[in-house]
């Protein structure tokens, strides 16, 4: 899929006019509602600052988190208004409401280059249906559409689809760059070409194996989906997550591997727990001998010499999904040996984004890949070739 034939915004006359922007400022907060990771904010300041320079009255506009239904005070934009009004050094009013009386009063204060922000999306009736009316009265905010929401562009929504049928529209200078690395290195890839798969499910990530099998030379997986591959050859998987209606799947795919000559490669040894709990007791076990009532949290050492290994010579990697729980540092280290490798081995990369950037970003490593994508979900479904709704949405150039 090749998005590059839709217009940037670079490519619009954007100077003065009220431009409706949506970002993806979907981050983590703690407890107390404090922004823990601020990098889809900062990625997203490029196209801002852009607005800004031409003196377009910016409404920004983003979902945070899954409310179930209406206002939920937690999941309030105001923390990623505050950031905002700190980096941008200006003012950003957050309004009260989705495209209601309050934010008209608020947009049609709006002086050429002042911003606002709109409550969480999410919010508001009618923006997972994707409802035209909804999406009208976002469009009536502004003169543009632009997305930068790479993020949520696998999402069919009011504020990331449905807006763009009411206004011209171009994507920003976030997504280009996602497209342009992803599309660019996907369509030739420098060989060989290995791809990492981790995460708990295999369900989700089905066609991306199924894609990836038509592409790659060498596919790693580890993480809680190696336990459906380890059943499905006939090993003990004790209490690790499994599962058990996608073993036919499984051997499919294993299948698949073998007559496309693509070499597939299984962790070696794992790190059991007794517990899924970050102290609980745990050793190392051989991957086909995970022991009853123990559950593997881990790639153990020997499958780490081995992964890295075959990342070492790799020409192109693309990973995503963690090889254990590595938010506990006891099943961290082999989505760190992961990461580390990926770093050491020169290869274009690119990285999905989740635990495996995250780990990335814990070791300094971000400057030596290639690419890390901002987008989870949206960035699996370009992997696996699939269309993404909001980026189909845009005019093109
Ligand atoms: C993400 O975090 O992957 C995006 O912001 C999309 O969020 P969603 O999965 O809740 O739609």
């Amino acid at each position: 899929m090749d998005y590059l034939n839709k217009r940037c915004v670079r490519d619009m006359d954007v100077k003065g006019k009220a431009v409706f922007l949506r970002c993806d400022f979907n981050v983590p907060l703690d407890r107390e509602g404090n922004i823990t990771d601020t990098r889809r904010i900062d990625e997203s300041l490029k196209t801002i600052k852009y607005l800004i320079d031409n003196d377009c009255k910016i409404v920004l506009c983003s979902h945070l988190g899954r409310p179930k239904e209406g206002y939920t005070g937690k999941l309030s934009m105001m923390p990623v208004a505050k950031y905002l009004t700190e980096i941008l050094g200006r003012e950003v009013k957050l309004t009260k409401d989705i495209g209601g009386e309050d934010t008209k009063r608020i947009v049609s204060e709006l002086k050429k280059g002042e911003v606002c922000l709109l409550e969480n999306v999410r919010f508001a009736d009618g923006e997972k249906t994707n409802d035209p009316e909804l999406a009208k009265r976002l469009a009536s905010l502004a003169d543009i559409y632009v997305n930068d929401a790479f993020g949520a562009c696998h999402r069919a929504h009011a504020s990331t689809c449905g807006i763009a049928d009411y206004l011209p529209s171009c994507y920003g200078f976030l997504i280009e760059k996602e497209i342009s690395n992803m599309c660019r290195i996907l369509k030739n890839p420098k060989r060989p070409f290995v791809s990492i798969l981790g995460g708990a499910k295999i369900s989700d990530k089905i066609g991306v194996v199924n894609s990836l099998l038509d592409k790659v030379d060498v596919l790693i997986i580890g993480g809680g989906m190696s336990y459906t591959f380890a059943n499905a050859l006939g090993y003990s998987v004790g209490t690790s997550i499994c599962e058990s209606d996608k073993l036919d799947l499984a051997k499919d795919m294993m299948a698949k591997a073998k007559e496309k000559g693509v070499k597939f490669l299984l962790p070696l040894d794992i790190r059991v727990a007794k517990e899924y709990d970050p102290d609980s007791e745990n050793k190392i076990v051989d991957f086909d001998k995970i022991p009853e009532g123990w559950m593997g949290l881990d790639i153990g050492p020997k499958t780490e010499k081995a992964f890295s290994e075959a990342i070492k010579d790799a020409g192109t990697v693309v990973w995503n999904g963690p090889m254990g729980v590595s938010e506990w540092d006891n099943f961290a280290s082999g989505t760190l040996a992961v990461a580390k490798a990926i770093a050491s081995s020169g290869a274009i990369s690119i990285i999905g984004g989740g635990d495996s950037a995250a780990a990335v970003y814990k070791l300094g490593y971000a400057d030596k890949m290639t690419h890390i994508s901002t987008g989870g979900g949206a960035s699996l479904r370009l992997l696996e070739g699939k269309p993404l709704p909001a980026l189909e949405a845009l005019e093109n150039n």
